[in-house]
């Protein structure tokens, strides 16, 4: 390669981490945040080694056909579906993600929808807007309780942990978890959490988080048969992925109150959210903002610039999610 590799940022991103990227690379950036088709992307990134991507660019056979000089797609967000993983590995590109740097903020997150949704807040906060309130009433917005009560967790990874330690620690929950693989009987120790199958998960939990990652085994995980298996008192959290639940089913349940209610950050189809779900008021919807902390996404994104300079200067993507071909 002569001169500087050439980058692609794919959308707007911390203007600290641009300059950074602009000391080691010829930068193409995208601070007026336009979002590209996958047709302008493929334009954008003739003759750019490289990219700085938000996990929402896809990376598959077609683009990395079309993009013979991409070398490496460094993604900001821990998750990675948007990338055809075996389709890059065989192109010789390189994918890496942005774990760790996220997983405690995710973790508030993930509580934070929890109370949102076992305490009623936003529809509550909803009836005082309308100006609805009018008197003090013993059941009014009578919620779950969240001290004390069952927390189960679907996908045990840090971030899971991160939620586990939350649950037990700060609040005295008894927690239960089903993993692919179970944790070391230390880390099982230190999270307070005892290993589950997913059916008693499902039975036990009087609040369900999911933090499992977006697989096509994972794809709808929970849908009518595993609602019809929660309590109706129980609540349910998704801060993983869109597609791991069902959203016509889970609207369907909250609206029957097969189950009391449920809190979403992400969506199948995300922006688009279900219209079912936006009828009913048993739920919280926020729009898949779990690791936005000002300070957070600055961390996801240099950690992304990171792995691009230590990959352009040949010392190894920091955290790689494949091994290249050739
Ligand atoms: C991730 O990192 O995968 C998050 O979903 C992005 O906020």
């Amino acid at each position: 390669m002569t001169g500087k590799p050439r980058i692609l940022i794919a959308r707007a991103i911390s203007p600290e981490v641009v300059q950074r990227l602009e000391q080691h690379f010829e930068v193409e950036s995208n601070q007026d945040d336009v979002v590209w088709s996958p047709q302008e992307l493929v334009r954008k990134l003739q003759g750019k080694d490289g990219m700085l991507a938000t996990g929402l660019q896809a990376i598959d056979a077609a683009l990395l056909a079309a993009c013979p000089q991409l070398k490496i797609v460094a993604n900001m967000t821990v998750g990675y579906n948007n990338f055809d993983v075996p389709a890059m590995t065989a192109a010789g590109v390189q994918g890496t993600n942005a774990p760790d740097v996220l997983t405690e903020t995710t973790a508030d997150f993930g509580f934070a929808l929890l109370m949102a949704t076992a305490r009623r807040i936003s529809e509550s906060e909803h009836y005082l807007r309308a100006g609805k309130w009018k008197d003090w009433r013993y059941d009014l917005f009578a919620g779950a309780e969240v001290h004390g009560s069952t927390l189960g967790i679907l996908g045990m990874g840090r971030i899971g942990q991160g939620i586990a330690r939350r649950g037990a620690h700060g609040f005295g929950m008894k927690v239960i978890y089903h993993n692919r693989s179970r944790l070391s009987p230390e880390l099982e120790a230190e999270c307070k959490a005892r290993y589950v199958s997913k059916d008693e998960l499902l039975a036990s939990a009087d609040h369900l988080v999911l933090v499992l990652p977006f697989t096509p085994e994972n794809r709808h995980a929970i849908a009518a048969a595993e609602l019809a298996k929660m309590k109706p008192t129980a609540t349910l959290i998704n801060i993983a992925r869109g597609g791991i639940v069902d959203d016509a089913a889970l609207a369907g349940a909250l609206r029957e109150q097969r189950i009391a209610a449920a809190g979403l950050d992400v969506f199948e189809g995300e922006p688009a959210v279900h219209p079912d779900l936006l009828a009913v008021p048993n739920v919280v919807l926020t729009p898949h903002i779990a690791s936005a902390t000002r300070g957070t996404r600055l961390a996801m994104a240099d950690l992304a610039a990171s792995n691009l300079i230590a990959f352009f200067e040949g010392r190894g993507a920091l955290t790689p999610v494949n091994t290249p071909a050739g």
